[in-house]
């Protein structure tokens, strides 16, 4: 498997294709894989650095970093830190180290972006270990998002 292409962007700066390729990616996993209809494309994508991992020019990877202080109107979260979310590998690149790779340049960029913060998420149950891997530490008792069980998890800031 080929390493990926990273590319940090704003929204403004990405082309209706490039958006389009990332939408693609999101739905496809979130909204279709996972059969969950919610509300993906929202307010905090113009508040957010888009991380896109290509691979021969194909969306692969993808995950978003949530500017620190921002309230997510649909999911009713507030985080003071950086938070990292819509962390995905496209069903066909999985299993070969891909969101590790995404999930290490991201936490690399928080800390150029955000120096010295802490990253929150809330995280898919079924991936504590993952996280927990990459420095992460469970925060309070498990809810359900849309209808899915999620744990906020924290990576102290360093
Ligand atoms: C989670 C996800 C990004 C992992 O991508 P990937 O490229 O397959 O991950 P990697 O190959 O880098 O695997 C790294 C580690 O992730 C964990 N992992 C990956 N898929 C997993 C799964 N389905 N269940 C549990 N752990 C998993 C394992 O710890 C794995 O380590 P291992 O290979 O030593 O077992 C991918 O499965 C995905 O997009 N899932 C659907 C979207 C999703 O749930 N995103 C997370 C929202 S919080």
């Amino acid at each position: 498997m080929r390493q990926l292409d990273f590319r940090w962007a704003r929204l403004p700066e990405l082309t209706a294709l490039d958006w389009h390729a990332v939408i693609a990616a999101r739905e496809r996993v979130f909204v279709v894989e996972q059969n969950c209809p919610y509300q993906d494309a929202d307010e905090l994508d113009l508040a957010s650095w888009h991380l896109i991992g290509t691979v021969d020019g194909a969306v692969a990877a993808y995950l978003r970093v949530v500017d620190p202080g921002r309230k997510s109107v649909h999911e009713g979260r507030y985080y003071a830190e950086p938070s990292i979310g819509r962390v995905l590998t496209a069903p066909g690149f999985r299993g070969h180290g891909l969101g590790l790779a995404l999930m290490r340049e991201g936490i690399a960029g928080c800390a150029r972006l955000f120096p010295g913060q802490g990253i929150r998420i809330s995280a898919q149950s079924y991936l504590l270990d993952f996280y927990t891997g990459l420095g992460f530490a469970v925060v309070g008792e498990e809810y359900l998002e849309d209808g899915i069980p999620h744990h906020e998890m924290l990576r102290p800031g360093r």
